[in-house]
């Protein structure tokens, strides 16, 4: 991976680290709510470096299916299945969450963490997770959401500077997805920022992970004009964002 797209997916897949909020506890409460195990078949969907669906692997001993619709992402991914000796329980797959290319009722849990939040057509994105998951299991999110309706100008300052344009729903947005397609008992914990759980996001990663990703990073500074340059251009969100911007799990069980 030589030459990185530049963009804020493609740095993530090139440097081997992507993230989600609320970190590796919010990835926990995921687990406990779809009731993973040994037994479990999971799908991951937007999978990003695979760190979870190797987590699982590893911890739970189950089958995990990763994808995404990056193949640099996908490439990061099997190189840590390999790294980390899970190679034979997941298995990786370049594809949409709008358009899954597996049969209906397959695993019996999909995951999703914040990968709806960057996806156009999101009706579409949760009734392909439905339609994969087995009737009675679980499909569970993390995604972002607006806690407080912020200004049409704060959206449009966030979709400027974030160039991945997220398009946040409000709790109520979300619900309304989930249940149009046929889940129900949904569970949803909202949670604000909170720098706590934000910092659990490393534990998803080793030392060896951190020297690679700080030794690439260095990498591309030192060779690549255009990573200079899309830094240099980047703006901080706004100061007060997070007293709208929050994140919620929520799990609804397949019931048709
Ligand atoms: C914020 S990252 C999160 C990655 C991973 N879930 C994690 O928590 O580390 C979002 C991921 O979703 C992927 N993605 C975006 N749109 C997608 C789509 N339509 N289908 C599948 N994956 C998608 C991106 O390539 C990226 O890897």
């Amino acid at each position: 991976m030589s030459n990185p797209e530049i963009s804020y997916f493609g740095l993530q897949a090139y440097v081997g680290t992507t993230k989600h909020m609320g970190g590796f506890e919010s990835t926990k409460v995921l687990i406990e709510l779809c009731h993973i195990g040994k037994d479990t078949y999971v799908l991951e969907v937007g999978c990003g470096v695979g760190a979870t669906a190797c987590y699982l692997a590893k911890e739970y001993g189950c089958q995990v299916i990763g994808v995404d619709i990056s193949k640099a992402m996908i490439a990061r991914s099997n190189e840590r299945a390999q790294r980390e000796g899970v190679a034979d329980r997941v298995k990786f797959k370049d594809a949409d969450v709008q358009d899954l290319p597996f049969e209906d009722a397959l695993f019996d849990v999909v995951i999703g963490e914040s990968v709806l939040t960057f996806v156009k057509d999101k009706q579409r994105a949760v009734r392909e997770c439905a339609r994969v998951t087995k009737l009675g299991g679980y499909v569970g999110l993390n995604e972002e959401l607006w806690i407080e309706t912020p200004s049409a100008q704060l959206v449009e300052r966030v979709r400027k500077i974030w160039d991945i344009k997220p398009d946040i729903p409000t709790s109520e947005g979300w619900m309304g997805l989930l249940e149009d397609v046929g889940l129900s008992d949904i569970d949803m914990r909202t949670y604000k920022f909170d720098a706590r759980r934000e910092a659990s996001q490393m534990k998803r990663y080793d030392f060896q992970d951190m020297w690679r990703m700080f030794y690439r990073l260095l990498y591309l500074y030192i060779n690549n004009p255009d990573f200079r340059k899309y830094m240099a251009g980047r703006k901080r969100l706004p100061k007060d964002i997070f007293r709208y911007l929050g994140y919620a799990v929520f799990v609804g069980r397949k019931s048709r």
